[in-house]
């Protein structure tokens, strides 16, 4: 009893959240981002559309929602961060998480950079809209200015920190319960406007038009990479939201809630996208020239263009914003775990180093441009070894330890609250953690490394 209520005064003064609708809200908003956005629609169009979205769901519902399982339940069972939750568990496995950590990090450094160029293109819609002919250069030269897309970096970190600072039901929940319905909402008005445009079809079939025979292996490891980006995985940031659950909620509805959410908004974000793209006489591309460059061009060819505009870099920030919020509290709860150090100060120290870190990420689109390190500039260098590299690095990882060290009917007790709930799919989980996804991302890493 006297242990139960001392496990029970830690955690309250960690933090934990205060509703499932929150803790759903803020997972989801760590996985929706600029990976749906940006990336997804152009992915599936790209690489046989339908067949695309088929593969995709299937590797969601066979690996993604096996990891966000994994990784949640590791979290609830150490009570701790990313680190400390894996070295409770196994005293020699701390570094797992220690891996996670370090990959969050980096991507908060250049995640807050494209950040700040959102900030600074909802200002210019707030001013009068951003004209299409010159969208290109808009773009070009701001990204290559030296001061300017800093000071908007810097903006879009003191943002994150802010709300970090809240701690993780004032902070961290409350945002997430306001932006997430919000973007939904927003989206779902840039959508119907999208898809009502004379010639939207195009668009349509270019994005869900089924072509299996764009279906190959090159494509397969795309879709797995964005399984894994766009949930979030193998980097200790579903570890550490899940080390914030109450004991006695329910992980396996809510890891198939997370990823579905993710997905649904995924598609959303194609039918936002591609339809008016493709109406407009547009190419699409993926990445920040279609955020930055292309969609600038379509929303000024538009009626009442400057209006959707705005609405949509406005949800472009919320959705990059929950999802910045979480890599910096998987640091910021490392080190007030490990070091005791308070959480104001945590995340000050914490923010001012990413930002730091972010600088050259910055100066990579202008005056470091030319400063190559392995032929790559210092932004697409970070990208490579996060995306690349330490992602599915960490997820095998993760893979290995819950299937072969922890073991899995260990982590089954966890998450079914001591065989309290009933997981139907208990069975099918093992066989995901301990075979499945470990050779899946095995073919992945072969592949980096080829
Ligand atoms: N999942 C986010 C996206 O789709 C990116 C992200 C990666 C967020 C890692 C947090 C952690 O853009």
């Amino acid at each position: 009893m006297s242990e139960l209520r001392a496990e029970g005064v830690a955690s309250k003064s960690r933090g934990q959240w205060n509703s499932t609708f929150g803790f759903v809200m803020a997972a989801a908003g760590s996985a929706i981002g600029l990976g749906n956005l940006w990336k997804f629609p152009y992915l599936a169009g790209k690489n046989g559309g339908g067949a695309f979205v088929i593969l995709y769901l299937s590797l969601i519902v066979i690996v993604g929602f096996c990891l966000v399982l994994a990784e949640m339940s590791v979290g609830r069972k150490g009570q701790s961060d990313a680190y400390g939750s894996f070295k409770k568990i196994n005293e020699k496995c701390g570094f797992i998480g220690m891996i996670g950590v370090v990959t969050s990090f980096i991507i908060l450094s250049y995640y807050s950079v494209i950040g700040g160029w959102i900030l600074k293109y909802i200002g210019s819609y707030f001013a009068g809209g951003i004209s299409g002919g010159e969208s290109s250069n808009y773009f070009v030269s701001l990204i290559s200015s030296p001061l300017e897309p800093l000071v908007y970096h810097l903006g879009f970190m003191m943002i994150t920190a802010l709300i970090v600072l809240g701690g993780v039901e004032k902070g961290i929940e409350r945002a997430s319960k306001f932006m997430m319905p919000t973007l939904f909402i927003l989206l779902i008005f840039v959508g119907i406007r999208s898809v009502t445009l004379p010639g939207a079809t195009e668009g349509i079939k270019f994005f869900l038009k089924p072509d299996f025979s764009k279906i190959t292996m090159g494509t397969f490891i795309a879709a797995l990479g964005q399984v894994f980006f766009s949930l979030s995985l193998g980097m200790g940031v579903m570890v550490t939201y899940g080390s914030y659950l109450k004991k006695d909620g329910n992980m396996p509805k809510d890891s198939l809630t997370i990823p579905f959410i993710d997905t649904i908004i995924a598609m959303l974000a194609g039918f936002a996208i591609l339809p008016a793209v493709f109406a407009l006489g547009f190419e699409p591309g993926q990445g920040p020239g279609l955020m930055f460059v292309t969609l600038p061009a379509v929303f000024d060819k538009m009626p009442w263009g400057n209006f959707f505009g705005g609405m949509f870099f406005v949800l472009v920030f919320f959705a990059a914003v929950t999802s910045s919020i979480s890599l910096l509290e998987t640091s910021v709860s490392l080190v007030v775990d490990q070091f005791k150090l308070n959480r104001v100060k945590a995340v000050i120290l914490l923010a001012t180093i990413a930002f730091i870190l972010g600088v050259p990420s910055s100066l990579a689109n202008g005056i470091l441009g030319e400063t190559m390190i392995f032929g790559k500039n210092f932004f697409d260098l970070m990208v490579f070894l996060t995306d690349n590299i330490l992602l599915p690095v960490g997820g095998l990882l993760l893979c290995l330890f819950v299937g072969y060290i922890w073991g899995p009917e260990e982590a089954l007790k966890e998450i079914t609250n001591n065989n309290k709930l009933k997981f139907k799919l208990g069975k099918l989980w093992i066989f995901g953690i301990r075979y499945i996804a470990p050779v899946m991302l095995g073919i992945v890493i072969f592949n980096c490394l080829k």
